[in-house]
């Protein structure tokens, strides 16, 4: 069974070792990375290949719509470790244009688990249903919610006390909300957040840097 991704295995192990001796041998003791990719689950965004990084560089969570609930152990356990052992320097949250998970959510009609996973993405939703309503049509609607859910989900998390504790440390942490395009591939960012960050300023979550 799946003969052919044991071939594909042994193969790219193969060319790693052949570029870099001691590359896995590296990588056997100790993983250092600096950054935190929290993203999509989507096969279409395979966080280390879009960012050109490889095994030991980054450390991911990924998820349907990439949110970041308050309530979420999971996301929470990641991000404490990523943060206060790892010792990664930046945080990011990647959204990406044409999520299907972002796109069920304006749709509805879900059930079971993914129903609920999605009330996070709902209430940012509601939030903004202005804004998503002027959109001209359904794939614009689509991807404003997603920028809006990057930078709302970003937001949540700044406020988590893993996060506010290292800026209060004065520790070198800086978070990211990007967009990633599934048409040409590129990245926008959407959000900067760091230490000297007025989060109780930001009365609209967007406030766009590029
Ligand atoms: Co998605």
């Amino acid at each position: 069974m799946l003969e052919d991704l044991k071939a594909k295995n042994a193969a790219w192990s193969r060319g790693k070792t052949e570029v870099d001796p001691q590359f896995f041998k590296r990588l056997e003791n100790q993983q250092s990375p600096e950054y935190l990719w929290i993203g999509c689950s989507d096969s279409r965004v395979p966080a280390n290949e879009i960012v050109g990084l490889d095994p030991g560089e980054l450390f991911v969570h990924r998820n349907v719509a990439n949110l970041a609930p308050p309530q979420d152990a999971n996301y929470l356990s990641v991000l404490q470790f990523a943060v206060d052992v790892l010792k990664v320097r930046h945080v990011i949250l990647c959204g990406h244009h044409g999520c299907g998970g972002v796109l069920a959510t304006m749709e509805g009609g879900t059930q079971g688990p993914v129903d609920r996973w999605l009330a996070n993405a709902r209430d940012v939703l509601h939030r903004h249903q202005d804004e998503i309503d002027a959109q001209p049509d359904q794939a614009a609607k689509v991807n404003r919610l997603v920028e809006v859910n990057v930078m709302e989900q970003l937001r949540h998390l700044a406020r988590l006390d893993t996060i506010q504790k290292a800026f209060a440390e004065k520790r070198e942490l800086w978070l990211h909300g990007w967009v990633y395009d599934i048409r040409d591939g590129h990245i926008k960012t959407l959000l900067e957040i760091d230490a000297d960050t007025d989060l109780d300023g930001m009365v609209r979550p967007d406030k766009v840097l590029v």
